[in-house]
């Protein structure tokens, strides 16, 4: 059900959930002051408590009720970042913060949304929590129609359009003494050299991940994807002005990163719609930006061996 930023705000304040636009993904949102509307997030979403939210503030003055002091490099990255597709995960006052929202943590993920009307929304609600409005292990939702596809029809949906950055905000976590990268996403991880001095370290592979949604399967659709060697007659995901001899059917994202970002959580969910059932994704594009997001999320996508 389609409902006006007021009918949002409405039923956020009486502790509805309702699908939400922002300029990375949509969001299942709840206020922050609803703890069975929280809980109801989890089961829509069949999330893994384990799993915690991000807050989403409408001004970067908010973080000061839900902390003691602010991390070296917090307003730099804030002054530069937001209101934008960038998550800050911090220590917290835990009282201040329900449990269910940090999954236990003592820290937790902040960010200020760039969309205009997450903003209007945020100003008239207060704080709100949003998780990608997707069934947990599905590609994320990028239109209005996709949370009606994965929830229903009768779930309230603020439809602000399609998203324009169409992958999920970049997290970042302070650790000890400095940042480090906890989510690849909207901001490629080289813009954070000139605001902190150093580029933001990634957790080794093998080791315990930061945000503990990376340990989960993630963005996949129904379609078995694969890499390595394209076999003939299958379909193929791959981008504009390339040549794909012997594909099946062909999906192309876009020739540059944004644009490919933009269109990739609906072209996977098109392979569905559209009964694919095995499709090749080339993965050879520039190792490098916002092209390193693309690859983390399409490896993601396709990695059958990550299913927890
Ligand atoms: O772009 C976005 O960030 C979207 C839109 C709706 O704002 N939201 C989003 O939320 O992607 P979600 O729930 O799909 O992903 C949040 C990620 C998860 O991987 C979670 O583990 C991590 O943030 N996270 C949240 N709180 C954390 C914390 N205290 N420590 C480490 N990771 C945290
Ligand atoms: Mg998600």
């Amino acid at each position: 059900m389609r409902i006006t930023v007021e009918q949002a705000a409405a039923q956020l304040r009486s502790g509805a959930v309702v699908g939400v636009p922002t300029e990375t993904v949509y969001g299942l949102a709840a206020s922050l002051d609803h703890p069975a509307a929280i809980q109801r997030i989890f089961t829509l979403k069949n999330r893994p408590a384990d799993n915690p939210l991000i807050i989403h503030l409408s001004s970067i003055d908010q973080i000061k009720h839900y902390v003691e002091a602010l991390p070296e490099g917090f307003h730099a990255l804030a002054q530069a970042c937001w209101p934008g597709p960038l998550t800050l995960v911090i220590p917290v006052i835990v009282e201040r913060i329900p449990t269910a929202v940090r999954a236990g943590l003592t820290t937790a993920a902040f960010r200020v949304p760039g969309h205009q009307i997450t903003r209007q929304l945020l100003e008239l609600t207060g704080p709100l929590v949003m998780p990608s409005a997707n069934v947990s292990g599905k590609p994320s939702s990028t239109t209005a129609e996709h949370v009606e596809a994965d929830f229903g029809e009768a779930l309230p949906v603020l439809d602000g359009g399609a998203c324009i950055a169409g992958v999920e905000s970049t997290i970042l976590i302070f650790e000890e003494d400095r940042w480090a990268l906890g989510r690849l996403g909207a901001i490629p991880a080289e813009q954070f050299m000139p605001i902190l001095g150093y580029l933001p370290s990634v957790s080794a592979v093998g080791t315990k991940p930061l945000c503990p949604g990376q340990r989960y399967r993630h963005y996949a659709p129904l379609a078995r994807l694969y890499v390595g060697e394209r076999r003939v007659g299958d379909a193929v995901v791959g981008y504009a002005g390339r040549e794909y001899p012997g594909a099946g059917k062909v999906f192309l994202l876009g020739a540059d990163p944004s644009a490919a970002a933009e269109a990739l959580y609906g072209l996977l969910r098109r392979l569905d719609e559209e009964g694919v059932t095995t499709a090749w994704v080339d993965l050879d594009v520039p190792q490098k930006g916002l092209w390193l997001t693309l690859l983390d999320r399409l490896h993601k996508a396709a990695d059958k061996n990550n299913d927890n």
